[in-house]
């Protein structure tokens, strides 16, 4: 059994274990089900934190006027036009041209709709793409992100490898996930939270409780914050850090191309 909970057999689905391939049909139906309410219930679900998290990110990544990020699993595009709105901030302080991008490369086609659907922004593309197969060449991005993805990649260690390809020497990687809290007693109650509120909350809002079963049931079984950092290191990102949330409900990794 690999750190991610993938072995030869099966990877994780919720509370189930099924084939890669299983994984990802799967995770399409749940993300087609949820794309055109996705963004309120992520407001709904977390209070508005979720964009404080996701702020966080975008500042470990240090958006510059000229770089590439790509945003894989970017679902509506929340992280792409935070890093652009960064960037172009930093052009419009040095007096510099912006021409930084982003390109939101996600599996599903019914996110990258709704994300369209928010509006353009310059800069800004997407393409239909499998975090574990990324259609860019060798060291082409300055910044590599996925939040709240990586949980949902049937093929993980693939997937880091692919960051680890497609950033140039010096590129830097973040990741969002849902991780162990460090208080027991807090993973307590956030576990009646999840498990009571969550589906329930998705069921009304969505008309799917499944879709949001199968949330917090990936969140229990995806690897905790020093698993998962040993999973980055493996992919021969340097200096990997982990930086808690919410007590560690969240946590977010980062790291270095070499
Ligand atoms: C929980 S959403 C996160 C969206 C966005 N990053 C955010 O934080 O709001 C997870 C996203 O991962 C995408 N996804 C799942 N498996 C994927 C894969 N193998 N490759 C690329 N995207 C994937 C889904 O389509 C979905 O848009």
């Amino acid at each position: 059994m690999q750190p991610g909970g993938t072995d030869d057999d099966g990877v994780p689905f919720g509370n189930e274990t099924v084939a890669p391939e299983e994984k990802t049909r799967r995770v399409a139906g749940v993300f087609a089900s949820v794309a055109g309410r996705y963004d309120l219930m992520n407001d709904l679900m977390s209070a508005g934190a979720h964009r404080a998290w996701k702020a966080g990110l975008i500042d470990r990544l240090n958006p510059q006027p000229a770089d590439l990020l790509i945003d894989v699993a970017g679902g509506t595009g929340d992280v792409a036009r935070g890093f652009l709105a960064r960037s172009r901030a930093a052009a419009a302080r040095r007096g510099l041209p912006h021409v930084a991008r982003a390109i939101v490369a996600d599996i599903n086609p019914d996110m990258l709709a709704a994300g369209r659907r928010r509006g353009h922004a310059e800069g800004l593309s997407w393409i239909c793409a499998d975090a574990a197969a990324l259609p860019f060449p060798d060291r082409t991005a300055d910044a590599v992100s996925i939040a709240f993805g990586i949980r949902n990649v049937a093929r993980i260690e693939q997937a880091l490898a692919e960051f680890r390809r497609v950033l140039r020497p010096g590129g830097r990687f973040a990741c969002l996930e849902f991780s162990r809290m460090r208080s027991t007693a807090l993973q307590e109650i956030y576990d009646r939270y999840s498990f009571g509120v969550i589906p329930e909350l998705g069921r009304f809002v969505t008309g799917d409780r499944a879709s949001y079963q199968y949330l917090v049931e990936s969140i229990r079984r995806f690897p905790d914050q020093e698993t998962f950092a040993a999973m980055v290191r493996a992919a021969g990102f340097a200096e990997v850090r982990v930086t808690d949330l919410a007590g560690g409900a969240v946590a977010l990794h980062t790291g270095w191309a070499v």
